[in-house]
């Protein structure tokens, strides 16, 4: 077994638009980033952000202005890795007379797939999917979450090695996003790198392994998402039963405190562990019920926040 490979690689990429005759806008400046294969990536930020104009560019899509980028080893925009790429736009378009298998059909022709091999495929890219049941039904028939999974099926016709979702659960219901981690997740599980652009942080959350935070152009903070959403986060004590006499002998200890949930839950936030253990001793000194001492983990929202900070309103 060889060492894990990059699959995507930029380095200073750069697109600026000329708009009008004398005006540019920078779509993403200066973004230097790895994709290690295998995993699930995402790059995400808000409306603008740049998000679809990197996306762009490892297709091969737009021109860099400046700075350079490989995928799967290769050069940017080279034809000898679109083969081996799938892509799902953000909102694809179909032709809407056409049912699923006559879609697949379709483009699998234009992948030079045919006869039994291809039949074969659709059928199985209709069950990964989850759309093997509602074939039979026409495009412009189809809700917004079966046309991102039949949109899904035909980014996978040629059964590549990476795969493209640009917004993969906008406008889905909250269990059409979940269906679509599934699908995502399974990708993995079948040895895919799949890179995803998203504005929705919620969804790429629980399914992301790495994250690239964008906002106007420019990278904010990349990692893991384990290191990104504990980064900063300090320590936590969950407790119940704290007394208004603890809160006054902690004040000065603690960062921060979540008052009790329905269940009486109260999460007493300190800067590390040695004062998070100093809350939790104090606290069951008092009475309380003290039920966990540990690292403390913020969303991906509260981290974006923090990182775009002072960007907001203008
Ligand atoms: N063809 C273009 N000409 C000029 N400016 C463009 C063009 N395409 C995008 N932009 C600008 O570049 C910036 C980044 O756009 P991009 O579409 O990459 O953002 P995004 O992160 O995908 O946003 P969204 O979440 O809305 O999809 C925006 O300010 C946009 O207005
Ligand atoms: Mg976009």
């Amino acid at each position: 077994m060889g060492e894990i490979g990059i699959a995507i690689r930029t380095e200073g990429l750069t697109k600026v638009y000329r708009i009008g005759i004398r005006g540019t806008h920078v779509g993403i400046g200066d973004l230097t980033v790895e994709v290690p294969e295998g995993e699930i990536y995402g790059l995400v930020g808000p409306n603008g952000a740049g998000k679809t104009t990197t996306l762009k560019l490892l297709l091969g899509l737009l021109f860099p202005t400046s700075g350079s980028g490989e995928v799967l080893g290769l050069p940017l925009g080279s034809p000898d890795y679109k083969a081996r790429i799938g892509y799902v736009p953000d909102g694809p378009y179909f032709y809407d007379h056409l049912n699923a298998p006559e879609l697949l059909r379709f483009y699998g022709a234009l992948f030079g797939l045919t006869g039994k091999v291809l039949e074969q495929r659709i059928a199985e890219l209709l069950e990964l999917v989850g759309m093997a049941d509602r074939a039979h039904f026409r495009v412009h028939e189809y809700s917004k979450g079966m046309r991102q999974r039949v949109a899904v099926a035909q980014a996978l016709l040629n059964d590549p090695d990476l795969i493209f979702l640009d917004e993969p659960t906008a406008g889905l219901d909250p269990m059409g996003a979940i269906q679509m981690r599934n699908i995502v997740l399974d990708l993995r599980q079948r040895g895919k790198t799949v890179f995803l652009c998203s504005h929705l942080l919620k969804d790429m959350e629980p399914m992301c392994d790495r994250v690239a935070i964008v906002s106007r152009g420019a990278l904010k903070l990349t990692g893991p998402i384990d290191e990104v959403l504990q980064a900063g986060a300090g320590y936590r004590v969950r407790a119940t039963g704290v007394s208004p006499e603890t809160r006054r002998k902690i004040e000065a200890v603690v960062t921060g405190i979540v008052e009790p949930d329905a269940d009486g839950v109260a999460v007493l936030k300190a800067a590390d562990q040695k004062r998070a253990l100093e809350v939790a001793n104090t606290a069951a000194g008092d009475g309380a019920q003290v039920l966990e001492v540990g690292p403390d983990r913020r969303t991906l929202e509260e981290v974006f926040i923090d990182v775009v900070e002072g960007q907001a309103g203008d």
